[in-house]
């Protein structure tokens, strides 16, 4: 943790931090598992308010955890709050954005387990909000062949990989569109992008960065260490 930053931004960002982590294997709730002896959630929020757009961080954390969280985090001062998370990542993020700062017109997204997002990443979604788009998402180019299977386990056709891209976060929003795409949210998305396409929005992208990938397995973790190490 380091001092307490002077966030003068215009950005909102929700955190969602309330995941188990099944995948990982067992353990701590996953932001709360030790990358280089601190929590995920302690690199990732560390990220956020370096980055000079960033004015209040909104962490959605484990309901259980809430106040260890907290405590946590309290180093970073008054523009980092904890709230208590919800049973899906989707409920999660409306959860955070309800307590999140009305007057900040741009919110950003941002999973705790993509916990090395550099700043330079997190405002390239700031800016292409700034700059007028509703909806901004970061990719990547697909590197492998994707086909599509069905219930026995054949192949059924393969997509046209130059179409598609791999989506991280942090995802940006104007407030307004992302408040409308999670009040009109019926089924349970994987990301906030998929609720705004949802109610017409037009999502834009911009490039991504490897360093932001999402820590989901033990192989990541080890690729996250080997990332930080080379600094
Ligand atoms: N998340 C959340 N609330 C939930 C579930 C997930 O805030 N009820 C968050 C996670 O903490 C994570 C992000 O959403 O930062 C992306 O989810 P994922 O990588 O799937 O994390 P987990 O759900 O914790 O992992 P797993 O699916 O392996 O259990
Ligand atoms: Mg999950």
């Amino acid at each position: 943790m380091t001092a307490q930053p002077s966030m003068r931004g215009d950005v909102a960002v929700l955190v969602p931090a309330a995941g188990s982590g099944v995948r990982l294997g067992p353990g701590a709730p996953k932001a709360l598992r030790l990358l280089d002896g601190e929590p995920l959630l302690d690199h990732a929020v560390r990220r956020l308010v370096a980055a000079p757009s960033v004015h209040r961080v909104v962490v959605a954390a484990p309901p259980d955890s809430v106040d260890s969280v907290r405590s946590m985090l309290r180093g970073y001062g008054p523009a980092v709050m904890v709230v208590a998370g919800g049973a899906t990542r989707q409920r999660s993020v409306a959860l955070a954005l309800a307590d999140s700062p009305a007057d900040l017109d741009i919110v950003l997204v941002h999973d705790a387990a993509r916990a090395l997002a550099p700043v330079e990443l997190i405002e390239r979604v700031a800016a292409a909000v700034r700059g007028g788009h509703d909806a901004v998402v970061p990719v990547l180019p697909v590197v492998d062949t994707i086909k599509e299977v069905d219930g026995r386990g054949v192949v059924t056709g393969t997509v046209d990989r130059a179409a598609l891209r791999a989506v991280q976060t942090p995802q940006g929003f104007r407030r307004a569109v992302l408040e409308a795409a999670h009040a009109a949210a019926v089924d349970d998305l994987t990301d906030d992008a998929g609720l705004a396409e949802k109610i017409g929005a037009e999502v834009f992208t911009v490039e991504g960065d490897e360093r932001a990938l999402k820590i989901t397995r033990p192989l990541d973790l080890e690729i996250a260490e080997l990332l930080l190490r080379r600094g």
